[in-house]
């Protein structure tokens, strides 16, 4: 008899937005693996139900997006170092029957600094826009990546005082009105705020007190080139996009259900920038 395909999923609310099964999908077919990855819509009184039927549903795991990421790290039997360190999972697999959650959002993000901007790990200040989900994995990984100095500047400003608070002492948290002084001596600046995505306003924030040196990172993908890459490169200083992000962070999940490693190159890259600029 042949063996049932592999199976995986992304839960979100909605979750017809994600681009997880293009990527995973890609993957699958270039791989020639009998498996699939499907999108799977729970609204939030149905997850923990999900989560428990989700071997009985034949599924080696998933991916979390939102609204359930930090639901979804109380109700796993256990977390990976990131996801107890972010209060959030995005990714979920089996070990020895128990569903394990993890979080490889940071990881994404650094090895995604990593291709387009090594120089990142020297830097020694950075600072955060935002401080939400979003936020705190950027700030897990720039903790663990050794940052010295670390700074969270946010609308609400006694959200960053919280996000940095459970970081530890070399994160700080701010309100809007610091942002000009610390961008003055910050070699790596970052986007996590949902200002500059399609719909919302725009980030305007003046980029001129940046050093001539330093690093300019959105995690907003749609759309790709936003008005603070834009405002970066036209001043000369490197620009990293959030899509590579949302791509390295499927690579983890993807070998732990599959059992292959992928890559993240520029025909998958090609694939999802057509995707976003297909529903412009
Ligand atoms: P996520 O989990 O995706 O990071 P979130 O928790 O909703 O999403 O966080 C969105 C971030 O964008 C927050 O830092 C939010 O600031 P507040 O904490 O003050 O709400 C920020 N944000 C959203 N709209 C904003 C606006 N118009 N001006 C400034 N910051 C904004």
């Amino acid at each position: 008899m042949a063996e049932a395909p592999l199976k995986a999923f992304v839960c979100g609310h909605p979750v017809a937005h994600s681009r997880s099964p293009l990527i995973h999908g890609h993957w699958l077919a270039l791989h020639g693996i009998d498996g699939i990855y499907e999108r799977r819509d729970v609204a939030p009184h149905d997850l923990a139900g999900f989560l428990a039927g989700l071997a009985g549903a034949g599924y080696a795991g998933g991916n979390v997006t939102v609204p359930h990421k930090q639901a979804a790290a109380a109700l796993v039997a256990r977390r990976d170092a990131a996801a107890e360190a972010i209060g959030a999972v995005n990714t979920l697999w089996f070990e020895d029957g128990a569903l394990v959650g993890g979080n490889t959002d940071a990881y994404g993000f650094a090895a995604h600094l990593d291709a387009e901007a090594p120089a990142w790990r020297a830097a020694r200040r950075a600072t955060v826009l935002g401080a939400g989900g979003a936020a705190s994995a950027i700030v897990h990984a720039l903790a663990e990546a050794g940052i010295a100095e670390i700074r969270v500047v946010n609308r609400t400003a006694a959200r960053a005082a919280a996000l940095a608070a459970r970081f530890g002492e070399h994160v700080g948290g701010h309100g809007w009105p610091a942002l000009d002084g610390l961008l003055a001596d910050s070699d790596l600046l970052v986007n996590t705020s949902s200002l500059g995505m399609t719909g919302q306003p725009p980030l305007a924030i003046d980029l001129a007190p940046l050093p001539a040196a330093a690093i300019v990172a959105d995690i907003v993908y749609a759309p790709l080139e936003t008005a603070l890459l834009a405002a970066a490169r036209g001043r000369g200083l490197v620009a990293v996009d959030g899509l590579g992000m949302l791509l390295h962070q499927a690579v983890p999940g993807f070998e732990r259900w599959f059992g292959v490693r992928p890559t993240v190159d520029a025909a998958l890259r090609d694939l999802v920038v057509a995707d976003l600029e297909a529903l412009r």
